[in-house]
């Protein structure tokens, strides 16, 4: 702010100039700053965008990335390795039985960023299930 005071005090200009000046300066500081904070670092998807996305992977991953069955716990995993993965899926080069069809369906941005929702969703060891006696046998 001592630049403006300095430049305001130097300059010979009206009072309604100067207003004008500390209105314009603040206005461009607020853009800037508004700016700043609509483009977080590393994530250009929209949040709810991802969490969508994510949900999808649940049916077989399990709620928020943690596995009820044989399928690979995603919640907690590393998200290089993450997405080391994803890339071996696409190009042929990490065997799969469902997860080449997927990762193919995939833009890198959307890979990249469900690479850090999943690294970020806590682990939970699922309760183990229930006795499920078959009624259906004759
Ligand atoms: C139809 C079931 C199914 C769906 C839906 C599914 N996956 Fe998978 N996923 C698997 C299976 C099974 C594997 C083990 C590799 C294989 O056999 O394809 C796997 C493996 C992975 C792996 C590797 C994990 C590791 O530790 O090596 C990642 C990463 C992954 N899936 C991400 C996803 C994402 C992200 C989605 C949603 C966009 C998704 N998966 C949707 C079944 C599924």
């Amino acid at each position: 702010m001592h630049v403006l005071s300095f430049f305001l005090r130097t300059c010979a200009v009206g009072q309604r100039t100067r207003l004008g000046l500390i209105l314009l300066m603040v206005s461009i500081g607020i853009s800037q700053s508004s700016l700043a904070l609509s483009e977080p670092a590393g994530l250009v998807l929209e949040d709810s965008a991802i969490k969508t996305l994510a949900a999808s992977c649940a049916a077989c991953h399990g709620p928020h990335g943690n596995s009820v069955g044989s399928t690979p716990t995603l919640a907690g995993l590393n998200s290089s390795l993450f997405i080391q993965r994803m890339q071996g899926f696409k190009d042929g080069s990490v065997p799969a039985t469902v997860m080449h069809r997927h990762a193919k369906g995939l833009r890198e941005d959307e890979i990249a960023a469900l690479a850090q929702y999943f690294a970020q969703q806590p682990r939970i060891t699922p309760p183990a299930l229930p006795k499920q006696p078959f009624k259906g046998g004759q």
